[in-house]
């Protein structure tokens, strides 16, 4: 029967002994997983520790600069963030397919990794944000499999670093308190889930920078009325989708014709299953005054009331 502090005072001692005075690495995702594993390891070992930061430009609107303030500026962790937005679409052109899309993104990641691992030399290990959950599931296969789920990792081939995982042990909401002990912001703590493919996959079809633009603006204005409503923590996922259907709009005395956003809001224990969000119509009314105003080429605004099943979550 530990406590939270006990924990770290142990995890911090057991880091400094394993590593003793060698380099470590750790793949940044911008998620809580990796941002407490990269919090903790600086605890222990300072700027021995190098995290990547690989920005996709698939992100959340400012969440690449959160993440920098938060870890980087106020809790001095050494980091490298790389802007691969480019990288990441020019791969992506002309790809529709669900699948082939977090494909792309998840090899993407790895070789961005890869490729600035390289450049730091001496490294013996490379730490990882392993939670109790993605150890259990990756021993059972028995689920058919709907959507690959591409997290940060993946050795490469050629380099032998030897493994950290420090939340090996740990459920997602002691990872939560775990984080907010080491004085990383509440917010950026207890997040929504975020897929790894983020806005990526959010963007149905083909992903442009156009498109990628529309869902970021209109997912933030969506973020900060449930915010607003006091929401937040009562629903489990909510977020914008971009489906790429255009239709006829009015505006002041001029026909439109212009793209349709959807609303995803869920409320769920685990993922697994999820039911819709019953956010009341006046929220939703004024959330949807706002995106039609407020972002470029969107005239309407739809919401998602179907439960998964037989919907997903995500829409791709
Ligand atoms: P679905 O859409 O399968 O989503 O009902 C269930 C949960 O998984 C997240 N999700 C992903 N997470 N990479 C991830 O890291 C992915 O490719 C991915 N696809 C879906 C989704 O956001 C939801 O929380």
């Amino acid at each position: 029967n530990w406590t939270m502090d006990d924990f770290i005072d142990m995890k911090i001692d057991e880091i400094r002994k394993e590593v003793g005075d060698k380099k470590v690495i750790l793949g940044l995702s911008g998620g809580v997983d990796s941002s407490v594993t990269a919090t903790l390891l600086h605890k222990a070992i300072g700027n021995q520790l190098t995290a990547i930061f690989v920005d996709h430009g698939m992100l959340r609107k400012d969440e690449g600069d959160q993440v920098m303030k938060a870890l980087n500026k106020d809790l001095g962790v050494n980091i490298i963030r790389v802007n691969a937005q480019k990288r990441f679409l020019d791969k992506l052109k002309g790809v529709t397919d669900p699948e082939k899309k977090r494909k792309i993104i998840g090899k993407e990641f790895i070789e961005v990794f890869n490729e600035e691992a390289k450049k730091i030399k001496d490294v013996d290990f490379l730490a990882q944000g392993t939670l109790y959950t993605d150890v259990i599931e990756s021993g059972t296969n028995t689920a058919q499999t709907i959507k690959s789920h591409h997290n940060v990792g993946g050795l490469p081939k050629d380099m032998h670093f030897k493994l950290i995982e420090p939340l090996r042990k740990l459920f997602k909401d002691e990872v939560r308190e775990l984080g907010e002990k080491l004085g990383i912001p509440h917010d950026l703590v207890w997040r929504q889930p975020f897929p790894g493919p983020g806005l990526g996959i959010r963007v149905l079809g083909e992903v442009t920078e156009d498109k990628l633009k529309i869902v970021r603006e209109s997912d933030a204005i969506l973020r900060d009325e449930i915010k607003r409503a006091g929401l937040q923590e009562k629903i489990w996922q909510y977020f914008t989708v971009l489906p790429g259907i255009r239709s006829v709009g009015v505006m002041g005395d001029g026909r439109t014709y212009d793209y349709t956003i959807g609303i995803r809001a869920v409320t769920s224990i685990d993922g697994m299953t999820a039911d819709f969000a019953k956010i009341p119509w006046d929220v939703l009314g004024h959330i949807s005054d706002r995106i039609v105003n407020e972002v470029d080429n969107v005239n309407r605004v739809v919401y998602d009331v179907t439960s998964k099943p037989p919907s997903t979550i995500e829409w791709e």
